[in-house]
């Protein structure tokens, strides 16, 4: 963590209370007007400081930015998010986090409070303004490519457990969009690069609409988005927001080093929206309707069809058909 970074832990565990720039100077083992400068760079990022000559520093209130300070300030996590780059603006997080990721450890984190070409499955853009929450984590896992989609499944479970703990019915559709009360509230794009048989890096892309306003979409997905915001009747705390999918992040990907796929799979399959829905999947290839009966060990979706075959889909669009 840098000292700037450090200065505004400390002011947040503060909060609201005098610290003096000498006792930061000496705690953090740097001059009084290296605080001072730092300070400065605090406020023009618009945390708003009270500083005066004799009192010190007081942080009365923070802005509404997802900065790694912010994210850092009570993080209780070892591995992800330990390193954050922060943009306020970007064309796709998943883009630079693909950049970087040789250079960096795993863990690594790419967020942005926006970005001009955010990129969804399919080849789809993703709509990113400011209010979301748009963020990419750097995995290294030791892991045969094989295993990339159950990380995704994973990703989709974290994402789930933290909406719940926000009190909102969460549920999975297949194979990772998370609906809230039927609509889509986050999306996930994995990619990866790797060798035959090992994975060099794992990029897990996950936009979640926290405090957007779902009406401005596009009419192609208006009715069918919502937002943390709508769902709640308020704005949501975005920081606390990341900071628990993070945490929950890590604990599943820890299980899943520890333990393997099948608790993790289990989960998910409790959170399913996809399962006993009619649904109609479009591949590139074909478009099959049936009922998704199950998913695998691998994560694909089991399809028993209208005429009686189990069909085993790996990859796809997923729509849920109303019963007739
Ligand atoms: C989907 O189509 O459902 C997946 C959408 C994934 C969007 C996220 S936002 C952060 C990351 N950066 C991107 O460009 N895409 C992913």
């Amino acid at each position: 963590m840098n000292i700037k970074d450090k200065i505004l832990e400390r002011l947040i565990n503060y909060k609201g209370e005098r610290v003096s720039g000498e006792q930061l100077a000496s705690e953090l083992s740097v001059s009084r007007t290296a605080i001072w400068k730092h300070i400065k760079v605090l406020k023009d990022e618009g945390y708003m400081i009270d500083s005066s000559t004799n009192l010190g520093y007081s942080l009365n209130e923070t802005p509404d930015t997802l900065t790694p300070g912010e994210i850092k300030a009570g993080l209780k996590t070892k591995v992800i998010g330990k390193e954050i780059k922060y943009f306020k603006e970007i064309e796709s997080t998943n883009i630079i986090a693909r950049e970087i990721a040789d250079s960096v450890d795993e863990g690594t984190l790419v967020i942005a409070e926006s970005q001009t070409a955010g990129r969804g499955r399919l080849g789809r853009k993703w709509i990113s303004p400011e209010g979301g929450i748009w963020f990419s984590i750097i995995l290294k896992p030791k892991t045969q490519p094989l295993y990339a989609p159950q990380i995704t499944l994973l990703a989709g479970v974290s994402v789930t457990r933290t909406i719940r703990s926000f009190g909102l019915p969460a549920k999975i559709k297949w194979p990772n969009d998370i609906l809230i009360n039927g609509k889509k509230v986050c999306g996930i794009l994995t990619e990866l690069r790797a060798e035959a048989d090992i994975i060099d890096y794992l990029i897990v892309g996950i936009g979640i609409d926290a405090n957007v306003d779902t009406e401005s979409f596009p009419d192609e997905i208006r009715d069918s988005s919502t937002s943390l915001m709508k769902e709640m009747g308020v704005k949501i705390n975005r920081v606390e927001f990341v900071r628990k999918l993070l945490e929950e992040f890590e604990a599943l990907y820890l299980e899943f080093q520890k333990e393997g796929f099948p608790p993790i799979l289990e989960e998910w399959r409790n959170m399913s929206a996809t399962i006993g829905e009619w649904v109609k999947i479009s591949t590139q290839a074909r478009t099959i309707y049936g009922e998704a009966i199950g998913v695998d060990s691998e994560g694909a979706l089991i399809l028993e069809t209208s005429e009686g075959h189990l069909e085993k889909i790996v990859a796809g669009n997923c729509e849920h058909l109303r019963r007739t």
